[in-house]
C-alpha cells in the first residue's frame, strides 16, 4: 500500500503503473521478512524486499536485520536482501527495494546500505521507505547518495 505522502515521489520519479504494482507486492513481502528479524539487542525489527531488473525475470529476495552480540557484526535488512540476490545473480542490478520499520516516520537507510545499494543499482533504482501503515516515501538512488564514491574513481589496476 502506497500512502498519500509518497504520491509526490511517484510523480517526481515518473514511476510507471507496473512499478507501482511491484512496490505494493514488495511492501507485503517486506512485512513478511520483518517477522524473521533477529534483533534481540536493539529490539528494532527491520524487513526488506527487493526485485531485480527485468532481464533477470524481476526475481525477488527478502532480508531482515541480523544482529550479533559483537554489535559491529550486525547486518541491516537491506544488505541481507542484497547479498542474497547478488550471490545468486552475479552482475544483476536492483530495480526496487522496500524497507519497513515500525517507526514514524519510516526509517531511512543507513550510509553503508546506501553505498552497497549504489554498487548494485542503476540510475532508476528506487528505495521505498515504509512503516507498518504502508510506503511513506520513495527516493531514487541518486537522491539517496549524492556525490558518491564509486568504482569509476578507482585507478585502473
Ligand atoms: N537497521 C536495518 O536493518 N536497516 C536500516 O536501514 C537501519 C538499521 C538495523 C540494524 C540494527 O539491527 C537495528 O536496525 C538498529 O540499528
Amino acid at each position: 500500500m502506497i500512502k498519500a505522502s509518497a504520491k509526490a515521489d511517484l510523480e517526481r520519479l515518473d514511476v510507471k503503473a507496473t512499478t507501482v504494482k511491484t512496490i505494493n507486492r514488495l511492501y507485503k513481502d517486506s512485512l513478511r521478512a520483518r517477522r524473521t528479524s533477529y534483533s534481540p539487542y536493539s529490539k528494532f525489527a527491520v524487513g526488506a524486499a527487493l526485485n531485480l531488473q527485468k532481464s533477470r525475470g524481476l526475481k525477488s529476495y527478502l532480508g531482515c536485520n541480523i544482529e550479533n552480540s559483537s554489535y559491529g557484526a550486525t547486518v541491516c535488512a537491506e544488505r541481507v536482501a542484497i547479498w542474497k540476490a547478488l550471490s545468486e545473480n552475479p552482475g544483476a542490478k536492483v530495480d526496487v527495494l522496500v524497507v519497513v520499520t515500525d517507526t514514524k516516520p519510516a526509517a531511512s537507510p543507513c550510509g553503508i546500505c546506501r553505498q552497497v545499494l549504489l554498487e548494485f543499482a542503476n540510475p532508476r533504482t528506487l528505495l521505498c521507505q515504509a512503516s507498518l501503515n504502508g510506503v511513506e516515501r520513495i527516493f531514487s538512488v541518486a537522491e539517496l547518495l549524492p556525490g558518491p564514491f564509486d568504482g569509476s574513481q578507482l585507478p585502473a589496476p
